[in-house]
């Protein structure tokens, strides 16, 4: 049974128990379904304030929606449509303070103020995003951003 141990500290303290955690999720674990569907489920229950975290997995055309937690979501996305195919496009973390000023922005929830969305390139290949959103603007900083691009990351190690 997973038992979710309460997070202290600093937001870097924070993240560094969290990827701990997501690494202990995937070890030994290479289904890639398999370890997005625990990610988004450890990291929605443990950060504060999130209506939204989950993936996009690119199918060679375009990105369609993976394993997350919260509101049913688009299914398929353009790259370079939102702020998901934005992240994919460009291969730069999209950190968006208000998402009512992002330009293209795609409203699954319309509670979602604010968003993250990671890349994950493994090398040249383009796997797909992860992609957090939450109902408060101005939700995500730097540190949210270092944090969950290392979380990114060990997902990353865990596909061939
Ligand atoms: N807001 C995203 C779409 C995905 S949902 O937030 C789950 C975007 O603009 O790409």
């Amino acid at each position: 049974m997973f038992h979710a141990s309460t997070l202290e500290g600093g937001k870097p303290e924070q993240y560094a128990q969290l990827l701990s955690q997501a690494r202990g999720l995937m070890d030994g674990e290479r289904d890639r379904t398999a370890n997005a569907a625990n990610l988004s489920a450890l990291v929605y229950h443990a950060l504060p304030a999130l209506n939204w975290v989950g993936f996009y997995f690119y199918d060679g055309t375009e990105l369609v929606v993976g394993p997350f937690q919260g509101l049913p979501a688009c299914v398929r996305i353009a790259i370079g449509r939102g702020v998901c195919g934005t992240a994919a496009a460009t291969r730069q973390t999209q950190r968006v303070h208000d998402v009512h000023d992002f330009e293209g922005h795609i409203a699954c929830d319309a509670a979602s103020r604010s968003e993250v969305v990671v890349p994950l390139y493994k090398g040249e290949r383009l796997i797909g995003v992860f992609d957090l959103d939450s109902p408060e603007v101005g939700r995500f900083d730097a540190d949210d951003q270092a944090g969950l691009e290392a979380i990114a990351q060990a997902f990353l190690d865990t596909i061939d």
